[in-house]
């Protein structure tokens, strides 16, 4: 097992020998778009070494401080510390949970919530049925992106494994409990 830091916001988090990059940071929660499902094609999981090594999982090629690299592409050799090249994925924002505390108490009516879920956002919009107006939205990048942009990926994703498929499956509720 090696230790992998994560500089930008310091987390740390252990890889096991041979595991992609991209994997164990999933396996420590801290997700990464991935929109090809970790094939190297759409380079968008490239983080910066700064300190340790790293080699392609399919050769011995090194890389160490310095270089940017495919987290999907390569395993640890040693441990390692790096930085995001702005491709971390971000969280669900919190406006309607703000309105809920400052506006729903003068809201009178029945309340509806409509819920988006499409293959790269979840939509969330918080409705007086009444007036049929909309009181309150968000949006957040759908979290299943890592495994895939498009549900084809996400699909081959799945049918690695039962594991796999498990992940997938939580994907969504899990992150935003
Ligand atoms: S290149 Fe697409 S996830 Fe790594």
């Amino acid at each position: 097992m090696y230790e992998v830091k994560v500089l930008s916001d310091k987390s740390r988090v252990l890889c096991a020998q041979g595991q992609s990059l991209l994997e164990c940071l999933r396996h420590g929660h801290i997700h990464l778009e991935a929109p090809c499902g970790g094939i190297g094609t759409c380079r968008k999981c490239k983080v910066k070494i700064v300190e340790g090594q790293v080699k392609t999982l399919t050769g011995n090629q090194l890389f160490g401080s310095g270089d940017s690299v495919l987290a999907c592409m390569v395993t640890p050799v040693s441990n390692v510390s790096l930085k995001w090249l702005e491709n971390r994925m971000q969280g669900m924002q919190s406006d309607v949970a703000e309105t809920e505390t400052s506006t729903l108490g003068s809201i009178n009516g029945p309340l509806g919530l409509s819920v988006d879920i499409g293959t790269t956002g979840i939509s969330v919009a918080l409705i007086q049925l009444l007036t049929k107006s909309i009181i309150n939205q968000t949006s957040v990048v759908n979290p299943q992106v890592e495994f895939g942009g498009d549900v084809m990926t996400r699909a081959g994703y799945a049918n690695k494994g039962e594991d796999e498929l498990k992940i997938l499956q939580k994907c969504c509720p899990k992150r935003h409990q």
